[in-house]
């Protein structure tokens, strides 16, 4: 059975939990975007470098004072219009495989985390047939984070699947 949505974002809950701000590199719809908004972060951005989707959102919480969701076109190997040490997690789904210089775009999430921040990837491993892509291995992305200057890297491949989740401290 492939790793499903609710799965993922669960798994997101879980390592992130609470924080004031968060970031979704290669937010695509702004999907995501929208349910951190919802259950993770006071403030959440996406990035996309196709913008076709450029969104701002006011999501109403169940504590009352509604979150802001907002995704921007942006190219995940430069984020400069992103100051350093801006968000308390980075987030990205399905989208490190797509990003042309992962290893830059690494570089560029580590920056705009705030130290000791959080980062969680997720996405395909080498063997997904589906669709006709490369990926990497988890052995590739573990060795990609710790160049990129993330601490506690920890990479784990789904069992069973073509899939692994990624989670590193800045
Ligand atoms: C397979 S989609 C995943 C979308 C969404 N995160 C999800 O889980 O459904 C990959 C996304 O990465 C985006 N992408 C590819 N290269 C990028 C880059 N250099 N910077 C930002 N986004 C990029 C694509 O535009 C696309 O929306």
């Amino acid at each position: 059975m492939p790793v499903e949505q609710e799965q993922i974002r669960a798994k997101i809950v879980a390592t992130v939990g609470r924080v004031d701000s968060v970031l979704d590199v290669g937010s695509g719809n702004c999907d995501l975007v929208r349910f951190l908004a919802r259950e993770v972060a006071r403030e959440a951005v996406g990035i996309d470098i196709n913008g076709h989707t450029a969104h701002e959102d006011l999501v109403p919480t169940s504590e009352g004072h509604p979150h802001t969701a907002r995704c921007l076109e942006m190219d995940a190997r430069d984020m400069a219009q992103l100051v350093d040490e801006r968000f308390d997690a980075v987030v990205s789904t399905h989208a490190l495989h797509e990003i042309a210089d992962p290893r830059a775009a690494l570089r560029e999430m580590r920056r705009v985390l705030k130290t000791d921040g959080i980062l969680f990837i997720a996405d395909f491993t080498e063997g997904e047939t589906r669709w006709d892509e490369n990926y990497f291995t988890p052995t590739d992305v573990d060795a990609m984070l710790r160049e990129a200057g993330f601490e506690d890297v920890d990479v784990q491949q789904v069992a069973g699947e073509h899939f692994m989740f990624a989670t590193a401290r800045k």
